[in-house]
């Protein structure tokens, strides 16, 4: 009898058909998160589940699926899956790192341009019909992106691919890592380690990308925005939480900072209703890895984690790594 998965979400379609050659799927076509009580009812009586980030696996979904082997979440970051909880069940995790590095790094730059260069609110303009003086000489003025310095918190895979593209724009590089990356890396991204509050303080361009974890909610917040310049601008491409939304938007407010670059939020797809009046804040909707390339990939990476698992074998991407 072939084993049975649930896919949480919708995914492509020869996804889902390359799942079924070898699976029992039950697949959320309607592409509408289901809340836990639903989710954990048609986790039930499944051996594995395909996740989104959106989809809260923990005690309640666990609980209810007692037949349950793994958890192959359809992303890189799993802060979304009790791990302790599925550990002690003997429950594999996997997640999809490495192949959506690039996309999200060019997104991150995307964001960082667009609040640079003041392009939402061009764009608007132009679209209104609100372009009455062309080329005025003082207006709208943004911010120099070359040979400007850009600090990077967060120095995994996603931040060196986010330096690396620093280089074309002749810019100094500074990060802030738990631990320092290997000297050859330093080298070869030319950037410099340093304190965070130094990096706070001397940064054009401050870029979070750390992984959720409780340890890093609110990284920053009204005393780190505080320690910026007021020129600065702030990018988080990592995940909602990781910045304090509220005191974000204080300080877009009173513009303590120049700008923001924003595609996750605390609690989205909720948005603190403070950002959609400030024109300093450029908003997408958790779009880092939204090319059909690289979701494609993620997909055959899920799916891959999730057979091996299910056959036997240890997943590639096993997260709990005690449960090799
Ligand atoms: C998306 O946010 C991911 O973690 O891959």
């Amino acid at each position: 009898m072939k084993q049975r998965v649930l896919v949480t979400r919708q995914v492509f379609p020869e996804i889902v058909e390359a799942l079924r050659a070898r699976f029992d799927v039950e697949h959320n076509d309607d592409d509408r998160p289901w809340p836990t009580d639903e989710l954990a009812r048609r986790a039930a009586d499944k051996q594995g589940v395909l996740a989104s980030v959106m989809d809260r696996i923990d005690e309640t979904v666990l609980a209810a699926a007692p037949g349950l082997k793994v958890v192959s979440n359809i992303a890189v970051g799993t802060n979304n899956v009790d791990i302790p909880a599925c550990t002690k069940r003997g429950i594999r995790v996997t997640n999809t790192p490495g192949v959506l590095d690039d996309t999200t790094a060019d997104l991150t730059w995307a964001l960082l341009m667009a609040a640079a260069r003041r392009i939402a609110e061009g764009d608007a303009q132009v679209r209104r019909g609100d372009w009455k003086l062309a080329f005025a000489m003082q207006s709208p003025l943004g911010t120099d992106v070359h040979h400007a310095t850009l600090g990077i918190i967060g120095m995994g895979r996603i931040g060196q691919a986010i330096a690396k593209r620093a280089t074309g724009f002749d810019m100094r590089v500074l990060y802030n890592n738990r631990g320092r990356i290997p000297e050859s890396d330093e080298l070869r991204l030319n950037a410099t380690w340093v304190e965070r509050d130094r990096l706070l303080a001397e940064s054009d361009f401050v870029v979070v990308m750390v992984p959720y974890s409780p340890a890093v909610h609110h990284l920053i917040g009204a005393a780190e925005i505080a320690r910026m310049k007021p020129t600065a601008i702030l990018v988080n491409t990592a995940r909602g939480g990781v910045v304090d939304d509220a005191a974000l938007v204080d300080a877009l407010k009173a513009r303590r900072i120049a700008g923001a670059g924003l595609d996750v939020f605390e609690g989205e797809p909720k948005l603190n209703p403070g950002y959609l009046g400030l024109p300093n804040a450029v908003l997408t909707p958790h779009i880092g890895s939204a090319t059909r390339a690289t979701r494609m990939r993620m997909c055959e990476t899920a799916v891959a984690n999730l057979s091996a698992a299910l056959e036997g074998r240890t997943p590639p991407d096993l997260v709990n790594k005690e449960l090799a």
